[in-house]
């Protein structure tokens, strides 16, 4: 090719997209006089898990934001709560792996050891320090594979920074909270007027003005999941709110954590009959879903299948892009694993850490006119 019939093609290319980026932005000021867009429900939920956190430190603003920006329909995280019973958006029950803690000389001393609902735990404990402490930590990325500039950059936020983010949106995007460790953080942490945990956790979600049962109007106007691992938690906030919750279930060696349950037992028929009164769905690790040996992938299970018949949601944990999370079926290729997932397992979400990897599929095989996304109105 010439460089002259290059120079044309790029100059064409360059106004194809100038121009079509303009059309979109032609009235911006007439956005506001509608609605905002919609929750999409024609398609599995796209969860980004602890935000975009394969490109920023997980559950810190800039994680959500960015995931929002990329198309998820819920943004997921996790809570738990600092020594004065302030709730926040983190994942371990310690600050040592995803903090800067252990430059902080000042809180030196505060290096503890519980046992974490049969765990043997040591290190920097969330529930030992007040929230004004804990303001003055940054957050850093889990995995050293990842991107490392934005380490010690942002703070941890609380339960309602992450609820105004969402509720801040530009159109309708969920919220995905976890109960995280009940059990333990009702131990170390009280709350006035005799609440527990899960009091606390509900109250900040009423305040907020999420209510309304699955697919209701108030529900997809702020939709939510209650997530937790512990199955007397999501029994126990059902008595409170008619918003859906989600059992979270680990590997075929987990046990829950409060009913100390085996993987077989809540993954039995009369299990699903029993807990499909608390709950809409069951989030589960995807390996015990189809396991996996030496990296290859085996037969599926029929847990899917049997969750449908229940009518429950599959929701699987997680989806990662890096090539060791992937199967060798899957050719290193997230898109192939995303298909297989959505169109061979037929789930109804997935938790992700790309969550602009998945858009972009169900945006390409799936796509949703704007015509359709108004009959949710
Ligand atoms: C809400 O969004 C606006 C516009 O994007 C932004 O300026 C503002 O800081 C956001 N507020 C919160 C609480 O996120
Ligand atoms: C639900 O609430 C009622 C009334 O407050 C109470 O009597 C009952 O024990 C509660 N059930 C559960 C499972 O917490
Ligand atoms: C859970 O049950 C198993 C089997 O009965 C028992 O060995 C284990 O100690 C129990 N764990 C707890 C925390 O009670």
């Amino acid at each position: 090719m010439t460089s002259s019939l290059c120079t044309t093609l790029l100059t064409l290319l360059l106004l194809l997209v100038c121009c079509s980026a303009r059309r979109i932005n032609l009235f911006p000021s007439l956005e506001h006089k509608y609605s905002k867009q919609p929750l999409q429900t024609s398609r599995p939920y796209n969860l980004a898990h602890r935000g975009s956190n394969g490109e920023f430190p997980e559950e810190t603003a800039p994680a959500y934001l960015r995931s929002i920006k990329e198309g998820a329909d819920f943004i997921e995280t996790d809570i738990l709560s600092s020594k004065d019973g302030v709730l926040i958006c983190f994942h371990d029950v310690i600050l040592d792996a995803t903090t800067d803690i252990a430059e902080h000389k000042e809180f030196a001393d505060r290096k503890r050891t519980y046992d974490v609902q049969g765990y043997i735990v040591t290190g920097f404990f969330t529930v030992d320090f007040t929230w004004k402490e804990l303001q003055t930590l940054r957050v850093k990325q889990r995995f050293s594979f990842r991107d490392q500039q934005y380490n010690g950059k942002f703070p941890i936020i609380k339960f309602e920074d992450y609820i105004s983010i969402a509720l801040n949106a530009s159109r309708v995007v969920g919220i995905y909270p976890e109960i995280k460790d009940p059990i333990f953080i009702n131990k170390h942490v009280k709350w006035s007027n005799g609440k527990k945990f899960e009091d606390v956790f509900m109250d900040t979600l009423k305040n907020h003005g999420y209510k309304g049962s699955y697919m209701s109007k108030a529900w997809l106007k702020q939709p939510c999941f209650i997530q937790s691992f512990a199955p007397s938690s999501l029994v126990y906030v059902s008595n409170q709110t008619d918003l859906p919750n989600i059992f979270l279930i680990g590997g075929p060696t987990w046990r829950t954590e409060d009913t100390n349950q085996t993987f077989q037992e809540v993954t039995s028929d009369a299990y699903f009959d029993y807990i499909k009164n608390y709950v809409v769905g069951i989030g589960l690790w995807k390996d015990a879903i189809v396991p996996a040996v030496n990296n290859h992938l085996q037969p599926p299970t029929d847990l899917v299948v049997r969750a449908h018949a229940h009518d429950l949601q599959v929701h699987p944990y997680t989806f990662r892009n890096e090539n060791q999370y992937l199967h060798f079926e899957f050719h290193q290729d997230p898109y192939i694993e995303f298909d297989f997932w959505v169109n061979k397992m037929r789930v109804d979400g997935l938790f992700t850490d790309f969550t602009g990897s998945l858009h972009n599929f169900q945006k390409w095989t799936s796509p949703i006119s704007h015509d359709r996304l108004k009959n949710h109105d």
